[in-house]
């Protein structure tokens, strides 16, 4: 290996930039040379390529979003489109690759990996923590702590005025990030993707729960069995017309802000273990983090996997909703 390039893919999760500086610095580290390439897939094919030094990650790597910007491409799905930025990674000499995303970018660089012969690596950037072979994608922690903030000050607020707030977060298809931040900010009940939980067992749930407590918050997944946070709300204020309720859905708010220290030394020890690897010979899997543990997975292991909910976490939520 003597160049590689690095990109973004997909949705940006805080810590991507903090990753970009580990490839670029590890790899003038160990003397190589690094080229970013920017709007992921989008900018390989049109030639969006530039080489970095050390200075271009400077001062980076407390900053969310991605220097390199990022993109979903239509276009890298087809082989034209592959063959082409095939095309103009060999014109800048770029031999591997470190891909930084999720399920779409590493669905992107397997294929592209059997069709070229160019080694590729990813590193776990994402909010949803919804890959296999690393306990925490980049992205996730930050996100988590940005959705309990924004929770307790909807707590806040539904406390002064007695109300129940239906509060939706994003994950995509996955729940983690409810299920981790419904314990965390205290919730009533959490309606998750994985498990079958449907509006009668909140209403059931809702029935018996204690009716003093000023406050209510029931954290739902986007994209759960029960419905998005309006249709659940909808139902609850038909049901319930005693409670006040409100719906707030948090969006975006959550791909955003300072990566916290936890998503700051997971983007560095994945960063550096990416480029290791690739000058140790290895390519198509992504490198995460399982227990404290460097580990690297395939790409077809690493995503498109049921994620496996711990439903003592739902438990405790039950316990500690009384
Ligand atoms: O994958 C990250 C994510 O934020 C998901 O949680 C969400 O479903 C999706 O991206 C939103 O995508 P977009 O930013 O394209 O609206």
């Amino acid at each position: 290996v003597k160049k590689i390039g690095v990109f973004t893919s997909g949705g940006d999760a805080p810590g991507m930039n903090a990753a970009i500086r580990a490839v670029v610095r590890s790899g003038l580290y160990y003397n190589l040379e690094v080229a970013g390439i920017r709007r992921g897939y989008e900018g390989m094919i049109s030639g969006d390529i530039f080489d970095m030094d050390r200075k271009s990650v400077g001062n980076i790597i407390q900053r969310g979003g991605t220097i390199l910007k990022t993109a979903r491409s239509d276009q890298f799905r087809t082989p034209e489109g592959r063959k082409t930025a095939y095309d103009n990674l060999k014109a800048h000499n770029i031999d591997a690759l470190v891909a930084i995303g999720g399920d779409g970018t590493f669905t992107g660089a397997n294929i592209f990996s059997q069709e070229y012969d160019i080694p590729v690596l990813g590193l776990p950037g994402t909010i949803d923590n919804d890959l296999a072979g690393t306990d925490f994608t980049i992205g996730y922690d930050t996100a988590i702590n940005t959705v309990i903030d924004a929770v307790d000050k909807i707590r806040d607020t539904a406390e002064s005025h007695d109300r129940l707030f239906i509060v939706e977060v994003m994950g995509r298809d996955c729940g983690l990030i409810a299920l981790r931040t419904g314990i965390a900010a205290g919730a009533e009940a959490i309606l998750i993707p994985e498990t079958k939980t449907d509006v009668d067992a909140l209403f059931a749930h809702l029935e018996h729960a204690r009716k003093d407590k000023s406050s209510k918050i029931i954290m739902v997944a986007e994209s759960g069995e029960a419905g998005n946070a309006f249709d659940i709300g909808r139902q609850v204020k038909e049901r319930f017309p005693q409670y006040d309720t409100r719906i707030s859905i948090l969006g975006h708010i959550q791909r955003g802000g300072r990566p916290s220290c936890m998503d700051r030394v997971l983007a560095s020890r994945v960063g550096v273990a990416a480029v290791e690897g690739l000058i140790g010979g290895r390519k198509n899997e992504m490198v995460g983090i399982v227990n404290n543990e460097i580990a690297y997975t395939p790409f077809e292991k690493a995503i498109k996997h049921n994620v496996e909910i711990n439903e003592k976490f739902l438990k405790i939520v039950e316990i500690l909703a009384i």
